[in-house]
């Protein structure tokens, strides 16, 4: 068995130090000796060696099954040094048989002893060389047989995130650091704060050019490699459209996921990361390929509803830094709110409030001109960049002009005229330098975009074309997709080295392909304002076309990129196209205030169609209807949606014509308007019946059986109900197929049948289930508990009740949860249970104007106060109640109401009022087909003829009341029939 085991151990060894090119050179009974670089050196051993090491210890982790048995697993000590090696073959050479030799191998044995299981632990020559790829823990000094001195060692904990855009900073030849003492202490304060556990969400404020990314670099360094992790995250301008761009940054921080890599490789990162965070990667990884545009194989998130997707998503995150955090403190940076989406900012605002009693601290840049919208107290720390004092600004300055000495009136004039802004100040030196004569510095432009544009301007034609073309491209661009678009003279290579000479730019080396990246936003902003109207067409058409045709090949077509270049030209079908896209993506991750936006664009740029615009226009309103539905603006939906009736008459296509009296129809029930809801149902599943559209046909039908409910027609909500469920079935349309079984429920309770609604109520909940919405399935949890206590199970009834509360995701879907389980209540006779839950209901579903439920819960408190003997207050609530509901002619709510009323006219000793609600309350609910209710109200008239004395009308409403009673399944009920027969001396 241990044989096996160790076998199973060399083999996957083996294979990885194969991966990484490495030779295996002695086996030593459990364990061996490899050689990275040895026969052949290449310039990256130590970090194959590294890489090989930690694939290792993955892989171990990764297959349980080598491990002798539950609960002990097999672990690796490894121990890694760099040097010279002697290497001999011994015996036959043509086996290749080293063996390793000398002080260098000793070392890393004796590193590899000092490990602990698990651990992997390399010398300081090793680690120099492997420092920014490798996350590292200082593990000591430990003395060597033989050596004088200790050899430093570190541990590897993992390999590095990507790298951050302050590492590629570094690469730029910064000037020398003035001042910020003050601020750099506070964040000093701040992290170590964060280190004990109390995190929190500073702002650094200041304009461009002040310096708050040199100030966050400065800090970073200041970090040990090995002190906190550092995710970071960057908004772009131009960028603001594209929902979640910064979040998508942190994730991909998170998991070490580099812009070029392929989807399998995306997947394996995002699940390995999960897994190393103790999160369940089966059940979460499709949500962050989700939101990273992967498509995932296997798992179908199309399926679930989008509250859930974004729930999920967010969550995930959230989970993911607190337990990043866990492992090692983090430091999160996110640059250029001023550039944030509002899908973006929303998520953070909520990150935020979740991460403060976490080791995280999160300081997040802007500019002034803008201010977060996040209602929590941890965003109120703010840092606010004062300009530089003068003597700053002067060491600044003569740094930059290094080479000469300035002359005293030329520094004058370059301090007066940036007054502290260290990019002015850079700029103006720059430009000084370049110049040099007090006459030309004098009218030198006095505003910081001005006088980058006049340096641009001074540039020799061919290099300023390519900046502006950069410009067009981004803040980053590969050189690659530079070298496709540029049409220009000369070499692109040539070019930009004399821009980054200028500090224009700077060559990024991101490992791959080379890329460059503007040294300041700013400069980006002015280059490409410099460009003319039709050049900027042209660049953006091209660089369209290159991303395309790269896509094609990779299969995820990045959307946001290209519509942000579609829009920017001629061509409106591609900008039409791409925004479409966007929106649709935006509302799959439930950022519907992006895909209005979106949509909205969209249909300025199908304005300039010049073949189907109206169609195109159409489908792009339907859409924006749903998105502001779900976004919770459905007079906004209604109004932009009436808006467009001659647009649709235009169009005449039977298809959309069904869709938009859909649309229309759902808005209007969403505004409690049922008669109008229902007319256009009926329209809508007119036109989608002529086209053949079953979908839509579908969903008319269920909105005709929503509103049929709602206006007392149950027969007629039944019939619609069935016919919805059907078609929805047969379109695979899950969520409306749910929500579709869950009306019937609603009807098939109040009508009696008491088997069919729960049998509807199983259906809801099994698809709710399955698409794991929890809004459905909370839905699906009440309607069964009101069943059951309808019925007289309250016990049962309590239980589903409680589930309900347990699963509602909002609000609303809480508030109604509440509702019902206080009507259990009720059934229990345990009013003081049930009272907080109605008042609660009913105060939050009255702001929430969802009138029928507000209407219902009211009389039911009605109702409560009437059993506890508070005649008084039952019957204000009962009048108040009642009020509401006969507006909308919400005809289970108005049978109770009356029965409130006849139990309060009972309180009161007035018989024959009692029995006249009761009477009122029973015509109702045969009219509408209730017939429990009927039943039940006949009950009480028996009850109020009994304690009147009146024989014949005990013998005429009894009798009827307790053969409903028992054949509609209420055994509860019809025992109270048979009670109160004994009493009244009646035989059954
Ligand atoms: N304290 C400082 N000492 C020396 N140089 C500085 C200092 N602060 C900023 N700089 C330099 O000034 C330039 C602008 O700074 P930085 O890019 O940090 O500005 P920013 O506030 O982030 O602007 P933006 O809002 O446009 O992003 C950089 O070249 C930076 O190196
Ligand atoms: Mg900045």
């Amino acid at each position: 068995r241990m044989h096996a085991l160790l076998n199973g151990f060399f083999e996957l060894a083996l294979a990885e130090v194969h991966r990484f090119e490495g030779t295996i050179n002695q086996f030593l009974g459990d364990g061996f000796m490899a050689l990275f670089g040895a026969p052949l050196a290449h310039e990256d051993d130590a970090r194959r060696a590294v890489g090989a090491a930690v694939a290792i210890r993955r892989a171990l982790r990764d297959r349980r099954s080598y491990g002798p048995g539950p609960g002990a697993e097999l672990a690796v000590r490894i121990g890694l040094n760099t040097g010279v090696v002697v290497v001999g073959s011994i015996g036959d050479n043509l086996r290749m048989d080293y063996t390793a030799v000398g002080d260098t191998t000793n070392v890393a044995a004796r590193l590899q002893q000092a490990a602990a299981p698990g651990e992997i632990v390399i010398a300081e020559a090793t680690a120099r060389l492997v420092r920014s790829d490798v996350r590292l823990a200082p593990a000591g000094a430990l003395s060597v047989k033989g050596k004088s001195d200790p050899v430093i060692a570190y541990k590897v904990l993992g390999l590095a995130p990507r790298r951050s855009a302050f590492e590629h900073a570094a690469e730029r030849a910064f000037g020398r650091f003035v001042g910020r003492d003050e601020e750099l202490r506070r964040l000093g304060k701040l992290l170590t704060d964060a280190h004990a556990g109390a995190g929190r969400l500073v702002r650094v404020v200041g304009e461009a050019g002040a310096g708050k990314s040199r100030l966050l670099y400065e800090l970073r360094r200041t970090l040990g490699a090995t002190d906190m992790t550092t995710l970071e995250a960057r908004c772009r301008a131009y960028g603001a459209t594209i929902p979640y761009l910064p979040i998508l940054d942190l994730v991909r921080g998170q998991c070490g996921i580099e812009e070029i890599d392929p989807p399998e490789t995306i997947a394996a990162k995002v699940r390995s990361t999960l897994t190393g965070l103790g999160i369940d990667a089966d059940d979460r990884t499709p949500f962050l390929l989700h939101l990273l545009g992967v498509k995932a194989s296997g798992a179908a998130l199309e399926d679930l509803a989008v509250e859930v997707v974004r729930e999920r998503t967010v969550d995930t995150l959230g989970r993911m830094l607190l337990e990043g955090s866990r492992r090692r403190p983090l430091l999160v940076v996110i640059e250029d709110l001023h550039w944030i989406d509002d899908a973006s900012e929303a998520h953070l605002g909520t990150l935020a409030a979740r991460l403060e009693a976490s080791p995280v601290l999160m300081v997040a840049t802007h500019r002034p001109d803008w201010q977060p919208r996040w209602p929590n107290p941890a965003s109120a720390e703010e840092i606010v960049l004062p300009p530089l004092g003068e003597a700053d600004s002067l060491t600044l300055v003569q740094a930059v002009v290094a080479r000469t000495s300035l002359p005293d009136e030329l520094a004058r004039v370059i301090l007066d005229r940036a007054s502290g802004n260290p990019l002015f100040l850079e700029e103006l030196a720059r430009a000084v330098a370049e110049q040099g004569d007090l006459a030309a510095t004098r009218s030198m432009p006095d505003t910081l975009r001005a006088l980058l544009s006049a340096r641009m301007d001074r540039l020799p034609a061919a290099p300023k074309r390519l900046l502006q073309t950069t410009a067009v491209l981004g803040r980053e661009f590969p050189r690659r997709l530079l070298e496709t678009v540029w049409e220009g003279p000369g070499s692109v290579t040539a070019h930009l080295a004399e821009l980054a000479r200028l500090d224009f730019l700077h060559e990024l080396s991101a490992g791959g392909d080379p890329a460059y990246a503007f040294n300041h936003a700013l400069t980006q902003e002015v280059a490409y304002e410099s460009l003319l109207t039709p050049q900027r067409h042209a660049l953006h058409e091209t660089a369209a076309q290159v991303l395309e045709s790269s896509d094609a090949g990779r299969g995820a077509r990045e959307w946001e990129r290209l519509a942000y270049h579609w829009t920017r030209t001629a061509r409106a079908d591609k900008a039409v196209e791409a925004l479409s896209r966007v929106a649709a993506r935006a509302m799959a991750t439930y950022a519907n205030a992006e895909a209005v936006a979106a949509l909205r664009e969209a249909e300025t740029h199908a304005a300039r169609l010049t073949t189907d615009r109206e169609p195109v226009t159409l489908r792009l309103v339907l859409e924006r209807s749903q998105a502001l539905l779900l976004l919770g603006q459905p007079q906004e939906s209604l109004d932009d949606l009436r808006s467009r009736a001659d647009l649709v008459e235009r169009v005449g296509d039977a298809s959309l014509t069904a869709q938009y009296h859909f649309r229309l129809a759902s808005a209007h029930g969403v505004l409690g308007d049922s008669a109008r809801a229902i007319e256009h149902a009926d329209r809508a599943l007119g036109e989608a019946r002529r086209a053949g559209d079953g979908a839509t046909e579908g969903k008319a039908e269920y909105i005709l059986a929503r509103e049929s409910f709602w206006s007392g027609d149950l027969r007629r909500s039944v019939d619609h109900g069935r016919r919805a469920v059907v078609l929805l079935d047969r379109a695979s349309e899950r969520w409306w197929l749910a929500t579709a079984h869950w009306s019937r429920a609603l009807s098939y309770l109040v009508l009696g049948q008491f088997d069919d609604a729960l049998d509807s109520a199983t259906w809801a909940g099994t698809i709710a289930d399955k698409l794991r919405d929890s809004r459905l399935a909370s839905q699906a949890a009440w309607i069964r508990g009101w069943i059951h206590a309808t019925r007289g199970d309250w016990a049962t009834g309590i239980e589903a009740g409680r589930r309900a509360l347990e699963l509602a995701p909002d609000e609303m879907s809480r508030a109604v949860a509440e509702g019902f389980l206080g009507t259990c209540f009720i059934e229990k006779g345990d009013t003081a249970a049930a009272l907080p839950l109605l008042e609660q209901a009913t105060a939050t579903l009255g702001r929430l104007r969802l009138r029928q439920l507000e209407g219902f819960f009211t009389v039911l408190q009605g109702l409560a106060h009437a059993l506890r003997g508070d005649p008084e207050r039952a019957a204000a609530l009962a009048a108040r109640g009642l009020e509401i509901v006969r507006g909308i002619n919400f005809g289970p709510a108005i049978i109770e109401a009356h029965l409130v009323e006849s139990l309060v006219a009972r309180a009161r000793h007035d018989l024959a009022a009692a029995s006249r609600a009761l009477g009122e309350a029973l015509a109702l609910a045969e009219r509408i087909g209730a017939r429990f209710l009927a039943a039940q109200m006949r009950l009480g008239l028996a009850e109020v003829a009994q304690a009147a004395g009146d024989r014949e009308a005990v013998v005429r409403h009894l009798g009827p009341a307790h053969a409903d009673l028992r054949a509609l399944g209420a055994p509860v009920w019809a025992a109270r029939a048979v009670t109160l027969a004994r009493a009244a001396g009646l035989a059954l």
